[in-house]
């Protein structure tokens, strides 16, 4: 007779006992008690179900013996199995919901009781997280592994919230469908549930429309211009072929919807309207107010004027057919239909779009988003199903079933929550993970933000202003990753892994238990299971970041230092060598007085995770020297700027450059005394595509008054033609000691961009940093 434990709703403090270091479950479980003793799991193991249909375990189990490499022999429920048991019991216990499960595993025994399928799979999840992380490997176990101990437990687990998304877009950039099967896989084992599948947008469709086949002929596809970067990319030429691309065909997304459930994950098919919709108006123009012609653009468009036009009914008609065929293949309940960001300037001029505001009363073209999202979301509701759209569905007034999707902040979300809507939170802070996860400095091209693990991890999905009752609205929360600047999955990978460990606590754990420094250790086994499973992630948690602050008294600077993970060692060097081992450890922060190169590095287990922070601190006779500027700059740095003994990086935002908006750069440095001067180094910016550019001239002076100069030496600077890559120039003039107390540079801004560029004739930036007087 099996006898099943009682669990206690209540937590005591064993999980924060030395043992704990054995569980490392992300997200955390809700109630977890650990206890002396292993389970052997090996092939005497037998398995047994107390349930009437075992195929609801069938998943569960399947995944089990591909893991382990371990096949599972049955027990019919009448026999009385030896001791080494795996049983899977029925229970109906409301309190774990949909999704819950209770665990138990003592020596003898690992009992399972869920009451629905997703808890079978769950439970499952977690105890492969008992064992080391080698169980995640997609290598054949060895022959000789055939067993594996767990550590015993008692859990009782549920999810805190039951949308626990993740999204993806497919449009950017398109990943091969084998792509889709490891992202579910890395949803699953994070305990996600909702896979929000972003399928068109501007720069291609990405979905298999029967009765539209032009859909994927014509807008899945895009002239080649990756080696650009995304916002340089010139429109297709007349007579070029579009061969960059690539869709999903209806059996591909059949398997994938199948494939999904089996890991208990409900997919949100997004169909975008009636903007970001450039590459279904290039293969059908005539659902556009102008008629067109349009070609898939190859790279990003602002604003998004492109739409669809909402005085025509065939617009309407078009658009039923499409989510007829996307209900078809997706059997969830909820359907996307995107709504953001749709300029609409083409509504204001089109006849047909002045008719439909004039005969529905409305007020104006926001009044017409509205008409245009009422009249999708009847359909929508009329086979059964809920439509879900971002945050702008509310303006003009929201669709009377519509779910809202708060990205520009939660503002959206708490609106729709009070208007007794549901709503679902991905704001753009804390859950866009195409922002940089580490200091931009030391990490690949990303779209710009700053998000790091540990802010993703401080999301809270309810905000305070709601009350409970409005709270109730708040299904969950989402991570997104738009993919720009992600033209490969291994990139997809790296910028969602580990961020999407953080966002699945958020989602799953109890809010009070969630404990930064507890996870951060718990994320260093994360990171094994990845590696082990042929994930690419990111050890940015683990950079080190070093902080200079200069001192203009003592002429000194203060160095500190940090990682975001709070269990590293830091070690560091000051002459630019590599940080190892045995390197000088990081205590407390510490001055310096003469030029270096600061190395940092994390040290887990002597071995050095994450990025080297480097900082190299310049001393020099201008250094903390008063600096006046004739100009102001508009951006970015202090007045301090240009003599603080720091120099600016690739980053245009990393504080120490000054970026002057068309003005030149008039600066006069009062060195003290009179000083001999035997060179003169300043460094500028240069990054076309965020529209700054070198100076075109250089000149310097030197002088015993502030008001009469001796020229030192000017050079001009050729204009940057297409194409050139970020960089840094350094103009270094040598002056044959020249004697002075001041020194004057003037630096000539190109003014405007030159006529290759796509913002030719606009105001250009100046970006300027360290003045080096030696
Ligand atoms: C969005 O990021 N445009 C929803
Ligand atoms: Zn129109």
């Amino acid at each position: 007779m099996l006898i099943l434990t009682v669990f206690v709703w209540s937590q005591g403090m064993s999980a924060q006992t030395a043992e704990a270091s054995r569980y490392n479950i992300i997200p955390k479980p809700a109630r977890i008690e650990t206890a002396k003793g292993t389970f052997i799991f090996s092939p005497k193991t037998v398995a047994r179900y107390l349930i009437a249909d075992e195929k609801n375990v069938q998943s569960a189990l399947t995944l089990l013996e591909e893991i382990t490499g371990i096949p599972m022999k049955l027990a019919s429920k009448e026999q009385s199995p030896d001791a080494n048991t795996i049983s899977f019991a029925p229970t109906t216990d409301e309190r774990l919901g949909d999704e819950g499960y209770m665990l138990e595993v003592t020596p003898e025994e690992i009992t399972i009781q869920a009451g629905k399928p997703a808890g079978w799979f769950y439970a499952v999840q977690t105890l492969l997280q008992l064992l080391p992380a080698e169980v995640y490997s997609k290598k054949e176990k060895s022959p000789w592994r055939n067993h594996w101990e767990f550590p015993c437990v008692s859990i009782v687990d549920t999810p805190r919230f039951r949308w626990r998304g993740m999204h993806l877009d497919v449009s950017r950039h398109f990943f091969p469908v084998n792509d889709i099967y490891t992202y579910l896989d890395m949803l699953a084992m994070h305990k996600l549930n909702v896979f929000h599948w972003h399928l068109t947008d501007d720069q291609g469709w990405r979905i298999e429309i029967k009765k539209y086949p032009r859909l994927t002929e014509i807008g899945a596809w895009r002239v080649d211009r990756e080696n650009q970067h995304w916002n340089s990319r010139e429109p297709q030429r007349a007579g070029e072929k579009a061969t960059y691309g690539g869709y999903y065909t209806q059996e591909e997304i059949k398997r994938v919807v199948k494939y999904a459930a089996d890991h208990n994950i409900t997919i949100v098919p997004e169909i975008e309207m009636p903007a970001h919709t450039t590459a279904a108006l290039a293969a059908y123009p005539q659902f556009s107010c102008t008629g067109g012609p349009f070609t898939v653009p190859p790279g990003g468009v602002w604003p998004i004027t492109d739409i669809y036009c909402a005085g025509n009914d065939s617009t309407f008609y078009f658009l039923q057919d499409v989510l007829a065929e996307v209900m078809e293949l997706f059997p969830g309940q909820f359907i996307h239909v995107g709504g953001d960001e749709a300029d609409k300037k083409e509504w204001k001029a089109c006849p047909k779009c002045r008719a439909r505001i004039k005969q529905e009363g409305l007020k104006d073209e926001t009044e017409l988003q509205s008409y245009f999202i009422k009249r999708i979301e009847r359909f929508i509701t009329s086979h059964g199903r809920r439509l879900i759209g971002w945050d702008e569905i509310l303006e003009g007034g929201l669709a009377p079933e519509a779910t809202v999707m708060s990205w520009r902040g939660e503002a959206g979300g708490i609106a729709a929550a009070r208007q007794n809507h549901d709503v679902v939170m991905t704001p753009g802070s804390h859950c866009y993970f195409d922002y940089y996860q580490g200091l931009p400095d030391m990490e690949p091209l990303a779209i710009g933000g700053y998000t790091p693990l540990s802010k993703v991890y401080s999301y809270e999905p309810v905000p305070e202003s709601l009350s409970a009752e409005e709270a109730r609205h708040v299904l969950g929360a989402q991570a997104n990753l738009w993919t720009e600047y992600n033209p490969v999955f291994e990139h997809a990978q790296y910028m969602t892994l580990p961020r999407m460990a953080a966002m699945a606590e958020v989602l799953w754990s109890p809010k009070e238990r969630r404990v930064w420094d507890d996870f951060s250790r718990r994320v260093e086994l994360q990171l094994m299971r990845y590696e082990e499973a042929g994930y690419n992630y990111s050890k940015s948690a683990y950079s080190v970041s070093v902080t200079v602050m200069p001192d203009t008294i003592s002429k000194r600077v203060t160095v500190s230092m940090g990682t975001e993970m709070t269990t590293p060692v830091i070690r560091y060097t000051l002459d630019g060598t590599e940080p190892k081992n045995s390197s000088q450890r990081y205590e407390q922060p510490f001055t310096i007085d003469k030029t270096c190169v600061i190395r940092a590095g994390a040290f887990v287990e002597r071995n050095l995770r994450g990025n080297i922070g480097e900082r190299k601190v310049l001393f020099h006779k201008a250094i903390l020297a008063d600096v006046k500027l004739t100009y102001p700059f508009e951006r970015y740095g202090t007045n301090r700027t240009l003599t603080d003994g720091l120099r600016g990086t690739l980053s245009f935002n990393d504080g120490n450059w000054q970026g002057y908006h068309q003005n030149d750069v008039e600066a006069v440095i009062d060195l003290g005394k009179s000083t001999t001067i035997s060179s003169i180094t300043t460094t500028f910016l240069q990054n076309t595509a965020s529209w700054i550019f070198f100076p075109v001239s250089v000149e310097y002076s030197v002088g015993n008054d502030i008001s009469t100069f001796v020229a030192a030496g000017s050079q001009d600077i050729p204009v940057a033609g297409k194409d050139e890559a970020t960089s840094i120039k350094e103009i270094q003039q040598d002056t044959i000691n020249m004697t002075g107390r001041f020194l004057r540079i003037r630096a000539k801004n190109v003014g405007v961009c030159p006529e290759w560029h796509p913002g030719r004739g606009e105001k250009a930036w100046l970006f300027i940093d360290e003045i080096v007087v030696e």
